[in-house]
């Protein structure tokens, strides 16, 4: 980890602040508060929050319970831009394509997947690099 020091002149005297959050670091974590905001606006209604839910619900929970992390990164995408074909006595998963932009998607899924166990984010990281471009 890189580590980033600022130091200022306070009057005069010399004030050291160390900043513990390396720059990427940062951005990441601007990324998942972006994807939480647009995650409340748009999504938590049907599918719940960090815990709850079973992996046979439908909508399903996008939480460490579901199987959002069976699926790699560009499904996921394709799946919230595109919506999904309408089952007969569920509620339908909408299209975003013209709310959300793939890059919003991707803060969205940076924020679901700090609900998940660090073997499901492992598992998913290797599926993502396998199966998309
Ligand atoms: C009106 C309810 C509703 C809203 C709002 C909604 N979904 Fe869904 N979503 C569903 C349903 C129902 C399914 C399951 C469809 C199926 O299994 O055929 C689903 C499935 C999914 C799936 C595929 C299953 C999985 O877990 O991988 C993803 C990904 C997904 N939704 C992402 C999102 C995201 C991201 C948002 C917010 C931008 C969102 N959904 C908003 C109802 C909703």
């Amino acid at each position: 980890m890189r580590h980033w020091r600022r130091v200022l002149l306070v009057g005069g005297g010399l004030l050291v602040v160390d900043v513990s959050c390396s720059e990427p670091e940062q951005a990441a974590e601007e990324q998942r508060a972006r994807g939480a905001a647009l995650y409340d606006m748009h999504c938590v209604a049907c599918h719940g929050g960090a815990t709850g839910g079973s992996i046979s619900d439908i909508p399903p929970p996008h939480n460490a319970e579901g199987h959002t992390w069976h699926h790699p990164d560009c499904d996921l995408i394709d799946f919230t831009l595109d919506g999904l074909p309408p089952r007969e006595g569920y509620p339908v998963m909408p299209g975003f394509g013209n709310q959300l932009t793939a890059e919003e998607v991707e803060a969205i899924l940076a924020h679901i997947k700090t609900w998940w166990e660090p073997e499901q984010r492992a598992a998913q990281a290797t599926a993502t690099e396998q199966l998309c471009d």
